[in-house]
This record gives C-alpha cells, sequence and structure tokens, in this order.
C-alpha cells in the first residue's frame, strides 16, 4: 500500500481550511477514548493537530482506532471540520479545527516508551541522552534546535555581508599545547604517531591571515579533553573570525555587529549598542569575576582604608600586609538567618576565603557577627557602602584577588537566589585590558592568560620581561549575563616578541619549534599584523534559549562523564583494530589511571 503523502504539517490547518479534505502525517503525542469517540493529538516538527474517529466512523477505523498507542507514526486523511465553541482551544494555533479521521494507515509502531516525549524534566538525563532520538522529538528541543539553525544562518548572513570568507581547517592537526588537553587519533599510516583534533582553529586561522585571506571565518569543531560542566563540551562549536591590518576596535565592532544581527534575526530583539565596557580590573573590583553578570547592581565596595583604622586585627592586618578588604551591602537582608548567612560563607570559600565576615545595620548601628570589633569605624563603614537599617553586610579580607573572586561568588549566589537578574534580559560588556600573564603557583611560573601569541600592549613592550605580572595584554572577552561567550587578542606577528613571551613562559625556542614550528616559520614570510577572536556557539544559544546547560542545545551531546549514552562511546574496539595502529594498552581493564 503507498503512504498517504501530507499535504499539510500538523500545525498548517486553521478555520480557513475547514471542508477540505487533508492528509496529515506524524506521532501520535496524545491519545484518548472519550465514550467511543477517539482523540488522536498528531505531532510533527511544525504542531499537533486534533484528529477525531467519531463513534459512527466505519467500524475497521473504529478496530483500529483500539490498537493506537504513543508515537506511533500514522498517516491520516479526513475531512477539516470547525470545533464546537466550547471545545475551541485557544492555547494551539490549531484550535479552531479537528480532522474526521476518513482513512489512518499506521506507518510505524512504537514500543513502550522509556519516557513520554515532552516531558523531559521528569526523565533522567542519561535517559535522555540514551534515547535522544525520543527526546529530540520534544518540542522544547525542536525549538532550540531550530533556535541554533537560525543563528548559524544569521552569522553566515552577516559574515558573508562584511567580506568574510567561509573556511575550513582540518580536524586532525598536530598536537599543540593550548591550554587544555588534546584528544588524540593514532595514525595507522604512521605507526606510533598521532594526529591530535583541534582544541580550536587558532594557528591555522593566523597561517590564512599569513596568505593573505585577511577576513576568515568558520563555524569550526572544537575538541577538548576536559571535564564536561553545564557550559563545557569535549566536542564544541566556536564562531571562529580573524582579520588582517586591524586595530582592537576593529575586531570588537565585528563581533557586535554580529550579536545585534543574530538576536535581531533569530529572536526578533534588538541588542543595544555599543556594548559596555570594562576593565579587567574594574570587572573584578566591581562584581568580583571577569564574567559580570550586569543583569542586576549588587557592586562589590572596597573598604580597606576603613578597615585599616579599625580596631579587628583581621582586616587591620590584611591592608597593612598590602590586602584588600571588600564588602558588599545586601539591601533589606537584615532578617538573613546564620545558616543563610553560613550558605553565602560556603560559597566564598570555595574561593578561597578563609571566611565571610558580617553585620546587619540597625537603627542602633552595626550588630551581630563581626560588629563589635568594628565600632570604631562604624559610622564611616555605613557611609561609604550606604548602608541603612535593615541591610546585611559581608566582607571578605585577603589578598586582592580572592577578596575579589570570594565576594564575587557570594554576589552571583545571592543575584541567583534573590532572582534579581531581570527575566528575560541579554545584558552584553566587553573585559578588555587584561594582564598577559598569570602566575602558576604549581608551575611557579607564568602562564599565558589567554594563549601565547596574543599581543602585549605597546607601552609594556620595553619591560615586559621585567615585571611581567604587570603586561597588560590586547585581550578582549565578550560576556553576557555572566558568561564568557567569546574570547580573543591581537595577535603576535613580530618574532622577536615572541620569543619574549616564550621566555616569560618558560618555553624554550627549541620546544617552541617543535610544537608549532609550523606557525614561526609562517611569520618568517611577511605576516600581516592581524587578530580576531572565537564565540561560544553551544553558549551562545544555549543563553538565548534561556536554558542551564549547553547540553539542551547540543543535538547529540556527551554527559558530564563524557560519555554518549546513545552509542554507548567512548567504547573498547577490537584487538585487531590495536594491532593495526600497533598499539597495545598496558590496562585494559581501564583503571583510570596512566
Ligand atoms: P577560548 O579558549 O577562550 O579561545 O574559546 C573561545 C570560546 O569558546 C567557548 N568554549 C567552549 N564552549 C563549550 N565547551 C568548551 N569546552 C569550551 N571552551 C571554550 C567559550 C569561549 O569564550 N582560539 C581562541 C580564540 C581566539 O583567540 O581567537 C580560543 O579558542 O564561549
Amino acid at each position: 500500500m503507498d503512504t498517504m503523502k501530507r499535504t499539510h504539517t500538523c500545525g498548517a490547518l486553521r478555520s480557513e481550511h475547514v471542508g477540505s479534505t487533508v492528509t496529515l502525517n506524524g506521532w501520535i503525542h496524545r491519545n484518548r477514548d472519550h465514550g467511543g469517540i477517539h482523540f488522536i493529538n498528531l505531532r510533527d516538527r511544525y504542531g499537533i493537530t486534533q484528529i477525531v474517529i467519531d463513534q459512527d466512523a466505519p467500524k475497521h477505523l473504529q478496530d483500529l482506532a483500539t490498537e493506537l498507542k504513543f508515537e506511533y507514526c500514522l498517516a491520516v486523511t479526513g475531512l477539516v471540520r470547525e470545533r464546537p465553541g466550547t471545545m475551541k482551544n485557544p492555547d494551539m494555533t490549531t484550535g479552531d479545527i479537528e480532522v474526521a479521521a476518513a482513512e489512518i494507515q499506521i506507518l510505524s509502531r512504537c514500543e513502550t516508551l522509556p519516557f513520554m516525549v515532552d516531558e523531559k524534566s521528569e526523565a533522567r538525563e542519561d535517559l535522555r541522552l540514551k534515547y535522544r532520538y525520543l527526546d529530540l522529538r520534544s518540542f522544547s528541543m525542536q525549538r532550540n534546535i531550530a533556535l541554533r539553525h537560525q543563528v548559524t544562518w544569521a552569522t553566515r548572513e552577516y559574515m558573508t555581508r562584511q567580506g568574510f570568507f567561509e573556511i575550513e581547517t582540518p580536524t586532525l592537526i598536530r598536537s599543540t599545547p593550548e591550554g587544555a588537553r588534546d584528544l588524540l587519533v593514532p595514525s595507522r599510516l604512521q605507526p606510533g604517531k598521532f594526529y591530535a583534533l583541534p582544541q580550536s582553529p587558532q594557528m591555522f586561522k593566523q597561517i590564512l591571515m599569513v596568505s593573505g585571506l585577511d577576513r576568515y571565518y568558520q563555524i569550526a569543531r572544537c575538541y577538548r579533553d576536559e571535564d564536561a560542566r553545564g557550559d563545557r563540551q569535549l566536542e564544541f562549536t566556536q564562531i571562529d573570525v580573524e582579520m588582517s591590518f586591524v586595530s582592537r576596535e576593529d575586531v570588537l565592532s565585528t563581533l557586535e555587529g554580529l550579536m545585534v544581527h543574530v538576536f535581531s534575526a533569530a529572536m526578533q530583539i534588538d541588542l543595544p549598542r555599543p556594548f559596555p565596557r570594562f576593565s579587567y580590573r574594574e570587572a573584578m573590583d566591581r562584581f568580583g569575576t571577569d564574567k559580570p553578570d550586569i543583569r542586576f547592581g549588587l557592586e562589590l565596595e572596597d573598604i580597606t582604608e576603613t578597615a585599616r583604622k579599625s580596631g579587628f586585627r583581621v582586616f587591620a592586618d590584611t591592608a597593612e600586609a598590602g590586602g584588600t578588604v571588600k564588602a558588599l551591602r545586601v539591601p533589606g537582608k537584615a532578617e538573613y538567618s546564620r545558616k543563610q548567612i553560613e550558605e553565602l560563607e560556603k560559597a566564598a570559600k570555595i574561593y578561597g576565603a578563609k571566611g565571610l565576615a558580617w553585620f546587619k545595620v540597625t537603627t542602633e548601628g552595626l550588630e551581630g557577627g563581626s560588629a563589635k570589633f568594628l565600632q570604631d569605624v562604624g559610622k564611616e563603614l555605613l557611609d561609604c557602602l550606604q548602608a541603612v537599617p535593615g541591610d546585611l553586610v559581608v566582607m571578605v579580607a585577603d589578598t586582592w584577588n580572592t577578596a575579589c573572586t570570594a565576594l564575587g561568588a557570594v554576589r552571583s549566589a545571592l543575584g541567583r537566589d534573590l532572582g534579581l537578574a531581570e527575566a528575560g534580559a541579554f545584558r552584553f560588556c566587553w573585559v578588555i585590558d587584561f594582564p598577559l600573564f598569570e602566575w602558576n603557583e604549581e608551575k611557579k611560573g607564568w602562564d599565558p592568560m589567554h594563549h601565547m601569541f596574543s599581543m602585549p600592549q605597546e607601552a609594556f613592550l620595553a619591560t615586559m620581561e621585567d615585571d611581567p605580572g604587570a603586561v597588560m595584554g590586547d585581550l578582549y572577552d565578550l560576556v553576557c549575563n555572566g558568561y564568557e561567550l567569546a574570547s580573543g587578542s591581537i595577535r603576535i606577528h613580530d618574532p622577536e616578541i615572541q620569543k619574549k613571551v616564550f621566555r616569560i613562559i618558560g618555553f624554550s625556542e627549541e620546544e617552541a619549534l617543535e610544537r608549532f614550528g609550523f606557525l614561526l616559520n609562517s611569520f618568517r614570510y611577511g605576516p600581516p599584523p592581524h587578530g580576531g577572536i572565537a564565540a561560544g556557539l553551544d553558549r551562545l544559544v544555549m543563553i538565548m534559549a534561556g536554558e542551564p546547560s549547553i547540553r539542551e542545545v547540543i543535538p547529540f551531546p556527551k554527559n558530564t562523564a563524557g560519555i554518549s549514552p546513545l552509542e554507548d562511546s567512548p567504547s573498547t574496539v577490537d584487538e585487531a583494530q590495536l594491532r593495526e595502529l600497533r598499539l597495545t594498552l598496558s590496562n585494559p581493564e581501564g583503571s583510570g589511571e596512566a
């Protein structure tokens, strides 16, 4: 029997179709029997249409109706008719009509479902990932996939209009140090050798600049062997951009333009331009993070100078030792219990604070917690914080970095707990003027803050080796709602500056040549000044969709253990495959230890 092919989708029919005979194809979303009348909600990507098998329908249809189960795939032919007034459903786009079935074909049957499609919150995530094909049938997942498509489409549209070429770069490359661990692929043709999957197209896009392809972009797959979290995956996608003969401003304005276009095309949202900018120092000082969520205020205050004068030893000693004391005024939360304050303290301690000092503000002044040690500077503190009775004040004394980040974590926790972020808002900002290097306590040496091809700001060129910690880089991050969305830099194209950077991070020239000589060699042939940026596509779509995890916007993601329950990867491989690759496993049972 030929399949009855659809004349319309399940989201298409309206009152104007009443009286026409149509054929729909789709899945049984809901199925109920009201005293001999069968109602079937038939679903496809476009919507749901109510199908009715009337009491006086032919017997073979009546019989078939009793056989139907959730998620059977059907073809239905019937007459479109107006629903009786009380049966109209204004919540459904097709809610004014129904289709009276004249013929039904079961195209395929469905076994007992592991979970109901569209009830994702009730299914465990691993179950959803194992049966991802069912999970992806849900409207929420299909909405996310559609949004992702619109974002990539709008990206291609905008970048092409701006004169960028989309250029593919290889995904089997040489292992190069780029921050995370590489995922390796053994070579059969070159036994004992490995390809790495690219952590990003960084070096290839720089080489494309040497080749004169001066505006490159790519929707690029990247691979990093790092722990998967809510906003991280082993395998993810970047909107990767590189440009020649540009300054920082050109890169920022290109990406800002891209975001404005993408939000307008995919969500009909006008993002105000320009995006506000904060230096790294200012972001840390005011928000306690280099990824500030500026959907709410609750800014940190520096009270080091007041704390220095206080009789509170911990504060005064910290100030004397060159540290910082930061305070956060939480309006109207003097009512917080000790337990609630302890929860905030936990958040601070994760970021290295030794404790969270606090007091409440009453009409009498400071009360509770550390109030008794701060009475001598009480008035000054209240003035400085503009605190009023009913407020709670929490404080951290430590190094500048720890005081900021620990109190920043408290700010984030409060923002979340108190629901301070404006719902549905997208607040972008740039963070610029990052230090070029950060101190690595473990190796007792300097690491690049972004990557080692990033340019120091001009003012530091001459002195960078004397005081690496003071060097500002030509680095920039794009942040939205507290997430790092994109990161980039102006690159070094001068071999002498590159050598200095290698020296500072303890990379010998031989090692540098060995690991990425191909890039450095290309720089011997007239490299143009260039710079670029890469945005996380998954993160962007996650934020736009209002989802808590990038797994909700990736069709086939890995779970937090790096496993894909769908096809059960990673998996063991045949002895024969290993032999072909000349590999032997020292620990085939895989205890996790090398
Ligand atoms: P970076 O490593 O900062 O820079 O990455 C750029 C952006 O990619 C996203 N991202 C991730 N998304 C999901 N899962 C991950 N594991 C993951 N890691 C990063 C983030 C991040 O802001 N080559 C440089 C860019 C450049 O300098 O041009 C780079 O890859 O949104």
